[in-house]
């Protein structure tokens, strides 16, 4: 079976069985069919945020459950459910549509909303996390749902408990936010704040930011549908502020973001494309011209490709710059 069309890298890759999931029950009928419960298995969301190395000899369970409503709210917020299968996207211009603000920062981020919790997905100033409420979730080494709160996820930048403790073990089925009645806008980030200026915007609506962010978006990120991606290949490496001053003095140019636990972000894609990389290639694996964190397939390239490519510009950075990029999608 190829997961050609369920990978945004558009890489070539078999799986040994597929099974598309419309309805949570058929977890429950995997689990309780002897020969498919003793498969290997790989949840697949968007297959936005996955590089696919080799071929897959297990069953591949495609969420494509779907159904978006308000179910209920407090004094602060419109707690509003999506089920797994519903694309990101969609799901946002839904709350808009609908009239909630929140997560508007985070319009055309490519994916699904059963997978957004997995890597805390954020754009622009925003993470998931600040406006997560809860999840439902199968486990599916004993058969059970269970519910998550925010803290029981454990979010971090491009982190959450279903890369460490949940990892291969749970299944997200719906994910439940709260979007604030006392929406504020979020416009921090430079790129944002100089788009909105660009249209003559002072008080911005949700709309109007979501408009601007799938505008910048557009500009500067590759559509899968046009050419194979992931979005961001590497993390913002995190360091001391003691590796951060040292760099800044040999390189003044830097870009480094203060957090609030007094260590630094570091623009990865900075530090690529400082290193050359950007708009280079190894074979039909290349570095995006517009955003060097972006590592793209010029066509035909194999997840073993990507991976060339991706540990060749480690080696660089790494020597150049002292810091190690990780990878941010998943590899199988
Ligand atoms: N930069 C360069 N050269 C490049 C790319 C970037 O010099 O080739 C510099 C930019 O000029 C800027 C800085 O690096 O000063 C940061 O670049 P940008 O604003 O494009 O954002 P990013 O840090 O590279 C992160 C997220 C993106 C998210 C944007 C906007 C990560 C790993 N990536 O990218 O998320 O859309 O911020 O908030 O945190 C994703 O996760 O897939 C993703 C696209």
């Amino acid at each position: 079976f190829s997961l050609r069309p369920f990978n945004t890298f558009g890489i070539e890759a078999k799986a040994h069985a597929y099974l598309r999931v419309t309805s949570n029950d058929q977890l429950r009928a995997v689990k309780e069919d002897a020969a498919l419960n003793a498969l290997p298995r790989l949840v697949l969301g968007g297959g936005s945020n996955l590089l696919l190395t080799r071929d897959f000899p297990g069953l591949v369970l495609h969420m494509a459950t779907t159904g978006i409503d308000i179910v209920g709210e407090d004094a602060n917020a419109t707690h509003v459910k999506a089920a797994a299968g519903e694309n990101w996207h969609q799901f946002v211009q839904w709350t808009l549509g609908a009239g909630l603000g929140g997560l508007e920062n985070l319009s055309l981020i490519p994916g699904s909303v059963g997978a957004s919790p997995i890597q805390n997905i954020g754009a622009y100033g925003v993470e998931l996390k600040d406006t997560f409420h809860a999840l439902t979730a199968f486990n599916t080494d004993t058969g059970e749902t269970f519910v998550l709160d925010k803290a029981a996820c454990h979010f971090g930048y491009r982190d959450s408990v279903f890369k460490h403790a949940f990892r291969d073990q749970a299944v997200i089925l719906d994910v439940t936010f709260a979007l604030p009645k006392q929406w504020q806008p979020n416009v921090q980030y430079a790129d944002v704040a100089q788009e909105l200026a660009a249209c003559g915007i002072a008080a911005p609506t949700p709309r109007q930011i979501s408009d601007a962010v799938i505008a910048i978006r557009t500009r500067k990120l590759p559509d899968p549908a046009q050419i194979g991606n992931a979005g961001s290949f590497f993390k913002n490496p995190i360091v001391t502020a003691e590796q951060r001053d040292a760099l800044l003095a040999r390189y003044p140019k830097l870009v480094s973001y203060a957090q609030a636990d007094g260590t630094f972000k570091l623009a990865a894609g900075w530090l690529i494309d400082q290193s050359g990389w950007k708009g280079r290639s190894i074979g039909a694996a290349g570095v995006y011209e517009k955003q060097a964190l972006v590592l793209v397939n010029r066509g035909g390239a194999s997840g073993r490709d990507i991976a060339e490519l991706a540990a060749a510009i480690q080696a660089d950075v790494l020597a150049k710059f002292g810091v190690m990029l990780e990878p941010e999608p998943v590899f199988i």
